[in-house]
């Protein structure tokens, strides 16, 4: 995405090329996570994601265009889920994959639904799309003022392999993290 980078996730990062990309094992019918169904995200679904990016994300917000990319792009290198409950969405997340590399792009929950696992839910489903599609290895990047997210990629057993000093606009260090997957 020609887009600069913006909180957490790698959004922007290694993974982000287009070539390679796997088919995937095809994506599993609506999961439970407690009250929480999750499923595939569709371009139906980009008015509430936009406006949920816009709260969470409110200076550097995904615009409806750049979701429909991703989208473009999925199932063949994208993978994009959305957490249901009570009829609206409460939070999206999405990977690409590549190979055996995935990229952890996005990931949000809306801030009254946080610490009920939703997160936790919607991350394991990335990583287990990324195990389908024969990924070995997860990659992402979160903001060092983040620790929220981080204390939920430490909890999932990523690893800090690098530092990427002042990689945001407003000059905030990127840390890179990376899981390997086991076979
Ligand atoms: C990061 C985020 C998606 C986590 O979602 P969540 O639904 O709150 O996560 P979960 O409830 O599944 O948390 C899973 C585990 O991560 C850890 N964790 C999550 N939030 C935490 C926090 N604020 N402090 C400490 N640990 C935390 C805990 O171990 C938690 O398990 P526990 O509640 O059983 O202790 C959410 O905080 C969010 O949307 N933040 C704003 C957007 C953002 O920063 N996205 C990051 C990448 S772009």
């Amino acid at each position: 995405m020609s887009e600069g980078p913006r909180p957490d996730a790698a959004r922007d990062g290694g993974g982000r090329s287009d070539g390679g990309g796997r088919s995937g094992g095809g994506t599993p019918g609506p999961q439970s996570a407690g009250d929480v169904l999750l499923r595939r995200m569709t371009v139906g679904d980009l008015p509430a994601v936009t406006e949920l990016e816009r709260k969470t994300f409110p200076a550097d917000a995904w615009s409806e265009g750049m979701f429909r990319g991703e989208l473009a792009d999925q199932p063949r290198t994208r993978h994009y889920v959305v957490a249901l409950a009570g009829g609206g969405i409460v939070g999206y997340a999405g990977l690409a994959a590549a190979g055996d590399q995935a990229d952890v792009q996005t990931i949000a929950v809306a801030a009254g639904r946080r610490r009920a696992g939703i997160g936790g839910a919607l991350l394991s489903e990335l990583l287990a799309e990324a195990v389908r599609r024969g990924a070995r290895s997860v990659f992402l990047e979160v903001r060092a003022d983040n620790p929220d997210a981080q204390a939920v990629y430490d909890r999932f057993g990523f690893e800090r392999i690098g530092l990427r000093r002042g990689y945001y606009s407003d000059g905030t260090d990127a840390i890179m993290m990376k899981k390997d997957l086991n076979a």
